[in-house]
């Protein structure tokens, strides 16, 4: 499929990832495989809702500011975007960058990204569009990248947000040693009200419960396990000392389950952690950013102070 992200070793990287987190002493799954195709679908269902604000407060600040973003050398060679999100934002650059010649987006997800080559191919017959399925946690490698082009990445979403500081300065660092000239437009999703953010990934819908279940769900069809569902809940819960939403699935009884012939005892109560977001103010971000080898070219956000979306330079 790529010389990227081979099917075959993704699965074992899978198969692999669940067996050593179900072992730890807090169960703990990388949110990185709730975006199979159909979490990918699921999380597409969350940005349209009332509860999740980020999607339409970062739509805000890039239309505000894409005319600004128009002008960064990038917006004339290619636009790189690390996860292809929502078709809502991509556009909204693509319209405003009339003579962008490369759109490559990277996903982990290769059906999701393959929906979202073949949408941009329609509407901008122009561009060249060549998706790459790949695991942007991981070191890109070499990007097969036209060289002589000025590069534009668009990180929205505050996916950077999924990682811990550390994390994120290396992800960030990874970018760089992949796109070393680059400009960067990141969204990242500010610290507010608790209840704010507890609605948000505990949505009265149950979407987002039916997103994290999608992880056992996918344990079950991609690893032969036999996990009930209606017996782990979702649960949202603020960590204020690390700033943090997580996302648990929470045992309701004592139970025993078995994945690929192993067993897992869980007690009442007890958890599997299966998502951190990160809402970092703009002190923590530009510490981030410059560990991460990027300096803070400018931060624009919205009248709440809700989303932050920077414009990064590969120092
Ligand atoms: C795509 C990681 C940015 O953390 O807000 C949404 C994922 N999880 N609802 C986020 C998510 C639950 C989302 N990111």
């Amino acid at each position: 499929m790529t010389k990227h992200m081979p099917p075959v070793a993704q699965d074992d990287t899978f198969r692999s990832d669940i067996l050593n987190g179900l072992k730890k002493p807090q169960k703990t799954i990388s949110s990185k495989w709730l975006y199979d195709d159909v979490g990918s679908h699921l999380f597409e269902a969350i940005t349209e809702l009332d509860a999740y604000y980020p999607t339409r407060t970062e739509l805000s600040i890039l239309e505000k500011q894409v005319k600004q973003y128009a002008r960064l050398p990038g917006a004339r060679g290619a636009m790189v975007e690390l996860g292809s999100g929502s078709s809502r934002k991509t556009n909204l650059l693509l319209d405003a960058f009339s003579d962008l010649s490369v759109y490559m987006p990277i996903d982990i997800s290769a059906n999701h990204l393959k929906d979202a080559a073949e949408r941009v191919r329609r509407a901008y017959p122009s561009l060249a569009v060549i998706p790459v399925a790949a695991d942007f946690t991981q070191p890109l490698g070499k990007l097969p990248l036209l060289p002589e082009l000025p590069v534009l990445v668009f990180f929205p979403g505050s996916t950077i947000g999924n990682f811990e500081r550390h994390e994120a300065a290396n992800l960030l660092k990874n970018i760089r040693s992949a796109m070393p000239q680059a400009t960067m437009i990141v969204g990242v999703d500010r610290p507010k009200q608790k209840e704010v953010l507890v609605e948000a990934y505990d949505d009265p819908a149950g979407v987002t419960a039916a997103f994290n279940q999608n992880l056992l769900q996918r344990i079950n069809r991609q690893l032969g396990a036999n996990i009930d569902l209606a017996r782990f809940t979702h649960q949202a819960v603020w960590n204020t000392e690390d700033s943090r939403i997580e996302m648990h699935l929470e045992s309701s009884i004592d139970q025993t389950v078995v994945v690929d012939g192993v067993e897992f005892p869980f007690r009442e109560g007890e958890t599997i952690h299966t998502e951190n977001s990160h809402k970092y103010s703009e002190e923590a971000f530009t510490e981030i950013a410059n560990h991460g080898g990027w300096r803070v070219l400018d931060q624009d956000s919205d009248v709440n102070g809700w989303f932050s979306v920077y414009t990064l330079q590969a120092i």
